[in-house]
């Protein structure tokens, strides 16, 4: 079977992560989180103490950085397990912050092109349709509502045992949805030629068996 390259786009905490994890090991193709990458950098500049408004010095470590995507899910950012450390809510608004910079998005886009070159991937985030993968064969724009991304958002935290504030998740969604899609460099948006996927009303199994129809149709 044809080996294809797969695009899902959509807002924050709309599940991408997840249907692409499914489809990916169904397919046996590598599942390539570029928000991972974001978190990555703004991970970094965290630690080192750079303040997230201060672009040239983010802009200038990039060279520090080195982001490895592992096949067994970990991610490290300078030999160190940052897999679970960049799900921090101040790394996710940090990425968010950060990911508005020309240079930041031009370092990230390179290793993310690099690393789906010769297809059989899929990969996640705001820019994959519209600019990191523009020829992808499958491009999926995935949203739900605000209410529901949040009301997920809670039920995970709560069985992880994590804290929770159904009220804060919303606010904190909506303010990246906005950052997000607002950005002058490659806002959130949905390619002309992507599919649109409301899974507000669907099951995760529903969402998995039509992206896998999808993939089907190009593949045969
Ligand atoms: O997918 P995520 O929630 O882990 O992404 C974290 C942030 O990174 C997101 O709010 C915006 C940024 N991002 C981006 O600008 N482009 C991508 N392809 C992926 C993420």
């Amino acid at each position: 079977m044809k080996k294809i390259s797969i695009a899902i786009d959509g807002p924050a905490a709309a599940g991408k992560s997840t249907i692409a994890k499914m489809v990916a090991k169904n397919l046996n193709y590598t599942y390539i989180d570029t928000g991972a990458m974001y978190r990555c950098v703004a991970y970094y500049a965290l630690k080192n103490k750079i303040a997230f408004e201060d672009e040239e010095r983010i802009s200038q470590e990039l060279k520090n950085i080195e982001i490895q995507m592992c096949p067994d899910g970990t991610i490290h950012l300078n030999k160190e397990d940052v897999t679970s450390l960049i799900r921090e809510n101040e790394v996710s608004m940090g990425a968010s912050f950060v990911s508005r910079y020309s240079a930041v998005r031009e370092f990230l886009v390179n290793k993310q092109r690099e690393m789906a070159q010769g297809g059989g991937v899929i990969l996640d985030g705001r820019d994959i349709g519209t600019v990191v993968l523009k020829d992808a064969e499958l491009k999926i724009y995935q949203i739900a509502s605000i209410e529901c991304r949040a009301l997920r958002r809670h039920k995970e935290n709560i069985e992880r045992g994590i804290e929770s504030d159904l009220e804060a998740i919303q606010q904190e969604i909506a303010k990246r949805d906005e950052q997000d899609m607002n950005r002058e460099i490659s806002p959130l948006k949905k390619a002309d030629d992507a599919i649109e996927i409301d899974t507000s009303d669907m099951t995760l199994n529903e969402v998995v068996a039509h992206v896998m129809n999808l993939v089907l149709e190009r593949v045969q």
